[in-house]
């Protein structure tokens, strides 16, 4: 998978991606990143990006012509449609189930907004989705773009191995995870659930459900 990402602010992803899972699946070229500065394609001699809304009220507004050039030159390296995401808080909520469908792509184009956000005929004409991380308001979408492609990425085919499964990650199947315990089995007095030392398979996974089911109705009633 290829994953462009269209900034201001290219330098916001640096050491994100360097770490752990992300830059394993880098290394393995399961995925390529790659940053657009987004300022590039402005054709202003200041290589200004932003200008002030019509209809007159405070704050700037990232104009078309630079991010159309931006997607038009990366579109212009392939033969079929790449889809455009941007991030904007008034987006679609993501959840695991979008990241599992997006960690499908062969490649995709994420949109950082700034300011007061982009001209809306780029929202209309050429995004095909917008996706917003939360209901609080972030600077960009920079960091939303960052919780995209850390979820995306950890769930392709091969990235993880059976020790960080993300079979069982929370939401995965619908539910919270169930608790979990590691040595010793006993520390300061505070004991592991005996059923977990039992040995019983069965019970052992009988368990886990249920903590499961009972920690999302107490936690999460919402998602049941
Ligand atoms: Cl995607 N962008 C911004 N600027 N704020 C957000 C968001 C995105 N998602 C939640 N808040």
């Amino acid at each position: 998978m290829t994953i462009h990402i269209i900034t201001l602010f290219p330098e916001l992803f640096a050491g994100a991606f360097e770490h752990s899972i992300i830059k394993r699946a880098i290394h393995k070229e399961k995925v390529q990143l790659h940053l657009h500065q987004l300022r590039e394609y402005s054709t202003h001699k200041h290589k200004k990006v932003d200008d002030y809304p019509f209809g007159g009220e405070a704050g700037l507004v990232m104009t078309i012509e630079p991010i159309l050039k931006c997607i038009e030159n990366i579109q212009a390296g392939y033969s079929t449609k790449i889809p455009v995401i941007y991030l904007t808080p008034d987006g679609e909520v993501y959840k695991q189930s979008i990241a599992n469908e997006f960690s499908m792509y062969e490649n995709m184009i994420l949109l950082c907004g700034h300011y007061k956000g982009i001209d809306e005929r780029i929202r209309e004409h050429i995004v095909d989705r917008e996706i917003s991380i939360g209901d609080y308001v972030l600077s960009g979408g920079e960091l939303a773009a960052m919780v995209l492609v850390d979820s995306i990425v950890r769930i392709i085919p091969g990235v993880l191995n059976d020790e960080t499964s993300a079979l069982t990650d929370s939401f995965q199947n619908g539910l919270l995870s169930h608790p979990v315990y590691t040595r010793p089995a006993e520390y300061n007095g505070w004991k592991v659930p005996p059923v977990l030392l039992s040995g019983n398979f069965a019970a052992i996974e009988n368990w886990k459900q249920e903590q499961a089911i009972s920690r999302t109705k107490l936690r999460r009633p919402d998602i049941l």
